[in-house]
């Protein structure tokens, strides 16, 4: 069983990304052969970035996810652009991918509308480049949040047209996403998911946020009309601390619901800040731990992407055989 994932190298993840996805890998480490995870810098510069900042945040994200429970002797960890395989694959992929398929990809409509310069062709292309990342380790199972269902149907049409043009290369990979928790939503605006890029500091909570802002955030989250602790269309507070209660203390939401029956949102919200506290202080801990050792992490993305790199260089020499580019054999 092949697995496969990329998380973006952001400065700080939060915690829809820690149950969305990241709780996903740790449970792929366990079953994959090999759990392949990936810190997608290439996919950052399809927007406006800090070329200086970024390889700083990839080592962030490299020690936030190995302070989560990753590890490298376990899994392949590594950076996208250390393995160069990626970028010729897209150009390559791009020849089965239609045109009119990226122009309806709802992340590049909502990106290219924010977008305040320039909208760069990398950012029309980021679906191929996600499409190159899974299928060039022909990858069986994605783990990753409800917002790449397109993406990933996509890679699934970009395999299946390579396969039925060229030759029968590519695995059409399977998106896998959590039950619970795969939608966790701003604290502060309940139709918004919880996000980086668009939360306010108080709609979301940070993975390294110290436990006296992570009680307070969750204590001033807003709550719907009513009193009762139950998941409902029309209580999204709730529900969304309920979801958040449950993936925290591995319990369900029902169980969740059980417990706090009659007892109102004031003590029910207590207990939801002091939960997450729970789950996150041993992972600040060892954050704190693991990231000043540059060296340390470097030599970690370095191994990564050496076994990667194995992996990725057969599939090439099986896509530029079928495409019939480069010299033969
Ligand atoms: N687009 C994904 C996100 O924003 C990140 C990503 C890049 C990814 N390549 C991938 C996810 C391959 C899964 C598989 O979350």
């Amino acid at each position: 069983m092949r697995i496969f994932s990329g998380i973006q190298p952001t400065g700080r993840k939060h915690v829809g990304n820690y149950i969305g996805a990241i709780r996903g890998y740790l449970e792929g480490q366990e079953r994959g052969d090999p759990a392949i995870y990936c810190i997608v810098d290439l996919h950052a510069t399809s927007v406006a970035y800090d070329p200086k900042a970024l390889p700083r945040y990839v080592l962030d994200t490299t020690a936030m996810l190995m302070a989560a429970g990753l590890d490298p002797d376990r899994c392949i960890l590594f950076r996208q652009s250390d393995v160069r395989e990626h970028s010729e694959l897209t150009w390559l992929l791009s020849s089965v991918t239609a045109y009119g398929d990226l122009q309806r990809m709802h992340q590049f409509k909502d990106k290219s509308e924010r977008e305040q310069e320039l909208v760069r062709t990398s950012l029309f292309l980021y679906p191929v480049l996600q499409a190159a990342d899974i299928l060039i380790y022909k990858t069986d199972e994605v783990p990753v949040g409800d917002d790449q269902r397109q993406h990933l149907e996509l890679a699934r049409e970009i395999a299946r047209r390579f396969n039925s043009t060229y030759a029968e290369v590519f695995v059409e990979p399977r998106h896998v996403i959590p039950d619970v928790g795969a939608r966790v939503m701003d604290l502060q605006d309940h139709v918004a998911k919880m996000s980086t890029t668009y939360s306010s500091d108080s709609g979301l909570v940070y993975i390294d946020d110290p436990p006296d802002a992570v009680r307070r955030k969750v204590k001033r989250a807003q709550t719907d009309s009513g009193t009762e602790v139950v998941r409902a269309p029309e209580k999204p507070g709730i529900t969304n601390l309920i979801e958040i209660m449950a993936v925290s203390r591995g319990v369900e939401p029902e169980d969740v619901e059980r417990e706090f029956d009659g007892q109102g949102y004031g003590a029910f919200k207590e207990a939801v800040g002091e939960a997450l506290v729970e789950l996150l202080a041993p992972v600040r801990g060892r954050y704190e731990e693991l990231r000043p050792d540059e060296d340390a992490l470097r030599e970690t993305l370095r191994g990564g992407a050496e076994r990667a790199r194995t992996i990725a260089a057969g599939t090439m020499t099986e896509v530029r055989a079928a495409m019939g580019v480069g010299e033969l054999g």
